[in-house]
């Protein structure tokens, strides 16, 4: 059973209700709260509707329907908290529009990275399906971002994210605190690099593993801001800046298309 909110339920965590989302069957997803403003008025006109916690909220206007822009803060379990909510107040469709380090030489700083699966490396998944179970993206929302990125001819991969629940020791990085990765993680980069894994982040697997288990749709697409066969670094300001304008611009032009289609 279905477990949708009354029209003026306020959700707990996000602070929006059935009434402010206006039928709303999309969202997209940053993990940034600082970054929703921007990519809601990137999709169309758009209005503030809520701030709380890790959950800014932005409603934009996209071939006459309403389209959510609400962020999920970092890792896991806040977007499972998210979509949660956001599925009780309607949301069929979830797109997450974030960043990623690439683990592969010939995926550069700055180019847009459209997972297609991610490995489990988190451990909200787990709660919602057993880890044998694969995170895979909803084929037609990742076709629409494919092709647009196609299109607009810019530098893009499709393939399969190293979804982890920590930045430092999950995705192999030396330069921490302690500088210590535990036994079980030493290796794993050049593993999940052999393998053909493209990029590492932290929120698609949960993303698709409980959109999934909801009946729901979902897609990942982000912009490298570390190139990690270079540096355990996260690169300056101009990259995130292209890397970002680059996913805007996909993002809002597959949305467009996607809509007109509805
Ligand atoms: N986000 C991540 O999780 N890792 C990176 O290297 C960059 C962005």
């Amino acid at each position: 059973m279905k477990n949708y909110a009354e029209q003026n339920e306020i959700m707990y965590h996000v602070g929006l209700s059935r009434e402010m989302l206006q039928g709303a069957e999309y969202a997209l997803l940053p993990g940034d709260p600082g970054r929703v403003e921007m990519l809601a008025k990137a999709i169309g006109p758009a209005q503030f509707l809520a701030a709380h916690r890790e959950y800014t909220s932005w409603l934009a206007d996209v071939e006459g329907k309403k389209v959510l822009v609400c962020s999920t803060g970092m890792g896991g379990p806040s977007v499972a908290i998210g979509l949660e909510e956001l599925a009780r107040l309607g949301i069929k469709n979830f797109i997450r529009v974030g960043t990623t380090g690439s683990i592969q030489e010939h995926v550069n700083l700055g180019d847009v990275i459209i997972n297609n699966a991610a490995v489990r490396l988190d451990g909200t998944s787990a709660h919602y399906a057993p880890v044998n179970f694969p995170a895979v993206a909803d084929l037609k929302l990742t076709n629409a971002l494919a092709y647009t990125a196609e299109e607009l001819e810019i530098p893009h991969h499709v393939g399969i994210s190293v979804s982890s629940d920590t930045f430092w020791p999950g995705q192999e990085r030396y330069d921490s605190f302690t500088g210590y990765v535990c036994n079980a993680l030493r290796g794993t980069l050049k593993e999940w690099q052999q393998l053909g894994a493209l990029n590492y982040e932290m929120e698609t697997a949960t993303l698709f593993v409980v959109a999934q288990a909801f009946g729901l749709h979902a897609a990942s697409i982000c912009g490298v801001v570390a190139k990690r066969t270079e540096s355990e670094s996260v690169a300056p300001p101009d990259v995130y800046a292209l890397a970002s304008e680059r996913f805007c611009n996909v993002v809002s032009h597959a949305l467009h298309v996607l809509l007109r289609e509805e």
